[in-house]
C-alpha cells in the first residue's frame, strides 16, 4: 500500500456534479448514449481531463481517453475507467463512479509527485448500457475488436437514429488511436449493483468473473379481434402468449436453484387498445448465468417452448439476437492485488461474480483485466434509489489507487 490517498471531497463532489447533468424536466437522470444530455456530460468530463493536464483522445466509436504519459510515452497504458451513459431514470454512481475515480487517482498520484514507469489512462466507453443502441458494452466491444466500427456506427437505435450520425451530431465521432495500442492492464471500479457486499457487511468486492449475457427480441404475431365478442377458444392473442413466455422464463429461473436470471424488461402491444385482442407483442428477453452451459440450456428450452406455443396458440413467433456474451474470468494476479490492497488498508474483501455486464468483460479480450466493487445500498441499481455510502466510495478508490501503483510503480515490475 502506498501512503498516498485520493482527495475524497474532490471525488465525491464530482460524482454529485456529474449526477446532475442529463436530468429531464421531471428530474430523472437520463443520459442515453450519444444523446444531447450525454454530450453535456462528455463535455464536462473532457474539461476535467484538460484541467488535469491529461492528453485527451476520442476514438471512432466516441470512447473518450484521458492519458497521463510516462517518459513521454502513451502506448500500452494501465487503463482505468467505465462509462458515463446511463439507463432511463438512473442513479448517479453506475459507470460515472469508475470514470471519475480513475481521473481522481491520476490527479492524486500527480499531486504526490508519483512518477509512473508506465502510462496511466482513464476512459469513458461509449454506450455501455445498450438502452438506445444494442448490444450493450458497445464502445468497449469495438475497442476490443469484437464488433466492427462500421457495424457499430451503422447501428439503428430504438428511436430510429443511427449511432454514427448521433456521434457526429454531438461532436464525438473521433478517429483511430493506433498509438494507444493494447492496455497493459484494465481495472474497473464499479458499484456492485447487487445485494452481496452489503448483505455480508464487506466493503470491497474482488471481482473474479462475470456472468454470460443473452439478449434477444421476440415478436409474437397473433390476430386482432374484438375483446368482447371473440370466444376464448377462437383467440390468437399475442398479449397472452407474451405473458406465457414471461412466466415460463420466470419459473425456469426461479425453479432452477442456480444463479440463472431472466428478465422481460420492455414490451410493446399493437394496436395497444383496451378492447382489442393484441395482434402483435414485441418484447425483449435478458438471460444471464455465470455458467455457459446453463445459459445455453435456458436458451434452448426457450426456443423449444416458442415452437410449442406456435402450435397450441396458432401464432407466429420470430426472434432477433440482440447481444450474446459468454462468461468471462478475470486476471487472477490483479484480483490478488485488489485483495492485498484492501487488506493493507484494513478493508474487508471477498471474491465475487459480477451479475451485471461491464466494459471490463470486453477489455479482458485485449489484456489482463479485473474489477473492484463497492456495496450498493439495498442492492439497488438502475434506479434513482441507487446509493453507496461515501466511506465505501472513498475506500474503493483508494484500493484502485494502490493497485495502479503496483501496476505502474517503479519499485517492482508486474509481469503477466
Ligand atoms: O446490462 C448490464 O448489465 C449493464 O448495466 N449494461
Ligand atoms: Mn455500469
Ligand atoms: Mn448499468
Amino acid at each position: 500500500m502506498t501512503n498516498i490517498s485520493i482527495n475524497s471531497e474532490r471525488l465525491l463532489g464530482r460524482i454529485h456534479m456529474l449526477g446532475q447533468i442529463g436530468r429531464d424536466a421531471e428530474g430523472k437522470l437520463i443520459r442515453l448514449a450519444a444523446s444531447s444530455a450525454e454530450k453535456n456530460a462528455r463535455d464536462h468530463l473532457v474539461e476535467l481531463f484538460r484541467q488535469a493536464e491529461l492528453q485527451v483522445a476520442v476514438d471512432q466509436i466516441g470512447n473518450i481517453f484521458g492519458i497521463w504519459p510516462a517518459d513521454g510515452q502513451t502506448a500500452n497504458p494501465v487503463l482505468l475507467g467505465s462509462h458515463i451513459d446511463t439507463v432511463i431514470d438512473a442513479g448517479i454512481y453506475d459507470g460515472s463512479y469508475g470514470v471519475l475515480a480513475g481521473l481522481e487517482i491520476i490527479e492524486s498520484l500527480k499531486a504526490a509527485n508519483f512518477i509512473p514507469h508506465r502510462p496511466v489512462a482513464v476512459v469513458a466507453f461509449t454506450n455501455e448500457e445498450g438502452v438506445r443502441y444494442m448490444p450493450d458494452m458497445m464502445g468497449s466491444l469495438v475497442f476490443a475488436g469484437g464488433f466492427s466500427i462500421e457495424e457499430a456506427l451503422a447501428t439503428v437505435g430504438t428511436d430510429g437514429s443511427i449511432l454514427g450520425e448521433a456521434l457526429k451530431q454531438i461532436g464525438y465521432a473521433g478517429s483511430p488511436l493506433p498509438e494507444l495500442g493494447n492496455p497493459f492492464a484494465y481495472i474497473e471500479l464499479h458499484i456492485e449493483q447487487g445485494p452481496v457486499l452489503e448483505g455480508a457487511g464487506i466493503t470491497i468486492g474482488a471481482v473474479q468473473n462475470l456472468q454470460g449475457i443473452s439478449w434477444q427480441q421476440i415478436t409474437i404475431e397473433g390476430v386482432a379481434n374484438h375483446a368482447g365478442t371473440t370466444p376464448m377458444a377462437m383467440r390468437r392473442d399475442a398479449g397472452y402468449v407474451a405473458a406465457r413466455i414471461n412466466t415460463f422464463l420466470h419459473d425456469w429461473a426461479t425453479g432452477s436453484e442456480t444463479p440463472t436470471v431472466a428478465t422481460v424488461g420492455s414490451i410493446r402491444f399493437e394496436p395497444n387498445a383496451i378492447n382489442v385482442i393484441p395482434s402483435r407483442a414485441t418484447f425483449t428477453v435478458d438471460l444471464r448465468d455465470p455458467g455457459e452451459e446453463r445459459l445455453k440450456l435456458i436458451e434452448n428450452d426457450l426456443s423449444d417452448f416458442l415452437k410449442a406455443l406456435e402450435k397450441t396458440e396458432q401464432v407466429a413467433i420470430s426472434t432477433k439476437r440482440l447481444a450474446r456474451f459468454e462468461p468471462v474470468v478475470f486476471d487472477r494476479q490483479i484480483v490478488e492485488l485488489v485483495e492485498q490492497a484492501a487488506s493493507k488498508r484494513g478493508l474487508s474483501s471477498i471474491r465475487m461474480t459480477s451479475g451485471a455486464g461491464h466494459d471490463a468483460q470486453m477489455v479482458a479480450r485485449l489484456c489482463p483485466a479485473a474489477m473492484i466493487f463497492v456495496p450498493s445500498h439495498g442492492g439497488v441499481s438502475h434506479s434513482p434509489r441507487e446509493y453507496t455510502p461515501a466511506a465505501d466510495l472513498i475506500a474503493g478508490a483508494n484500493v484502485l489507487l494502490d493497485v495502479v501503483v503496483k501496476l505502474c510503480g517503479r519499485e517492482q515490475e508486474i509481469t503477466f
